[in-house]
């Protein structure tokens, strides 16, 4: 019998994602963060160099290497001091569930690490479990409260996120439980959408006047992060740098999300691989590379592409995705209740159902029970360190005291994008290409 041909161009998934369109006529939402494989440069097209003869190795156990991280050092009378590189990012209660961000700032705490609050406020618990908090500043307002915005270590003026730059927020009716509702000031069970824009400024001139607001609310204190969604990095980065950031957040197409539109998670921004490095040529091109921290986020999976990123010129990685698969997002448990909202361990993105099996993003007391703050928050200490060690291990290969100390030089490219793209030869040539 002749083989059963599918069709390349309307493969299975699209006439899946055709028909119920046509059924609903409603686009797709989901969470957790880009899907589709495809051929573009990511950190899996560098490799490290580490010394052989040309230069010296440090050892592993007699030798030290530094992760101390310390960020917002421009503007602040109090920068951040955190004992390793890999921080845990803005993720809402809302979107997660209670368990979950106790658990993030247990967990983080322990590792010497910060975290960060999200669209909706702060939660007492997370401030009292955290040692380093970031609050956010997002253009929906829901939550915010100057009392909290006082007690963060520092604050982060969001302009956008990687999984849906452009877009506002977007918190399903069937997570908007008694409690999210009343943090919110919203009615009970309804889909919250937010808005794409801050309601206090336009653009970079007039978010001058926030920048500085926010630096007088918290007595010039505390770091300013600026987050934004990876876009048009090289002006954007230019932009927030001119505007007072201390910090400035750049958050790749890779991002993840608890809900977002798939189209913008698939087709819009640019990946985390291509931003760092125009992040890095803003800020030295304007004279304040070193002086502004750059943290990097989206799809960093491990110590590895933490690494990369450092040695392409971030100071520090924020981790989302990853720290929830610290606390068991897609294990292969409960898979009954994978099934029950049409996904199965290590395929689920379903975050955006309020039916997490796992318990992470749900605001269902029952299936929120099944994380247990404690064990979570020692599987996120667990992962932090894990990936410190990675980092350090192999700064240590090319021969740095310091984790700060990577730089491109350590790296070589393995496809001709990636060198493009980074501006490192590409290995087996002395080549830039595309220069
Ligand atoms: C469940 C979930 C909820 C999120 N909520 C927020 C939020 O409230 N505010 C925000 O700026 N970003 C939010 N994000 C995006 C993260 O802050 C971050 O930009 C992204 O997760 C980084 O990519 P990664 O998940 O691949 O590490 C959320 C992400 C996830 C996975
Ligand atoms: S297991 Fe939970 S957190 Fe992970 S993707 Fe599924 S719904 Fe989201």
């Amino acid at each position: 019998m002749a083989e059963l041909q599918t069709s390349g161009i309307f493969a299975p998934g699209v006439i899946e994602d055709i028909q119920a369109k046509a059924e609903s006529g409603l686009y797709s939402i989901r969470g957790f963060g880009t899907l589709r494989e495809r051929r573009w440069a990511t950190f899996d097209d560098l490799t490290f160099l580490p010394c052989s003869l040309t230069r010296i190795p440090l050892e592993g156990y007699r030798e030290k290497c530094s992760t101390k991280t310390v960020l917002g050092t421009r503007f602040a009378k109090k920068p951040i001091e955190l004992d390793i590189p890999i921080m845990i990012t803005g993720m809402s209660w809302g979107a997660l569930s209670f368990n979950a961000k106790v658990a993030l700032a247990k967990g983080a705490a322990s590792a010497g690490s910060s975290n960060t609050t999200g669209d909706g406020g702060m939660l007492r618990a997370e401030r009292d479990n955290s040692r380093t908090l970031i609050y956010e500043v997002l253009p929906s307002r829901y939550g915010i409260n100057i009392h909290h915005m006082r007690e963060a270590d520092a604050i982060e003026l969001t302009i956008g996120q990687g999984a849906k730059p452009g877009t506002g927020g977007l918190l399903l009716g069937s997570k908007v439980s008694d409690r999210i509702a009343e943090q919110r000031d919203l009615p009970i069970g309804v889909d919250q959408r937010s808005p794409a824009r801050h309601p206090d400024f336009l653009g970079p001139d007039d978010m001058i006047i926030k920048v500085e607001e926010l630096r007088e609310a918290t007595d010039w204190q505390v770091p300013i992060f600026i987050k934004m969604g990876a876009s048009r990095v090289y002006d954007d980065v230019k932009l927030a740098a001119k505007a007072g950031a201390d910090v400035i957040v750049v958050d790749g197409m890779e991002g993840g999300t608890g809900a977002s539109p798939a189209i913008f998670q698939e087709h819009t921004g640019i990946p985390t691989l291509a931003a760092v490095c125009e992040a890095r040529l803003a800020l030295e091109d304007i004279g304040l590379y070193g002086e502004v921290q750059l943290i990097i986020s989206g799809g960093i999976r491990d110590g590895v592409d933490a690494a990369k990123a450092m040695a392409l010129g971030a100071d520090a990685c924020y981790i989302g995705t990853a720290s929830l698969i610290a606390l068991n997002c897609n294990k292969p448990i409960y898979e009954d209740d994978y099934r029950a909202i049409g996904a199965a361990p290590h395929a689920c993105h379903h975050c955006h159902t309020g039916r997490c099996p796992v318990g992470i993003t749900t605001q269902d007391p029952e299936l929120m029970n099944r994380l247990d703050i404690d064990q979570g928050a020692e599987r996120v200490r667990n992962l932090l360190r894990a990936m410190t060690l990675e980092i350090q291990m192999l700064a240590r290969s090319c021969g740095k005291s310091n984790i700060h100390h990577l730089e491109p030089e350590d790296l070589a490219a393995l496809t001709l994008d990636a060198s493009a793209v980074c501006g490192i030869p590409l290995a087996g040539t002395r080549k830039v290409f595309g220069k």
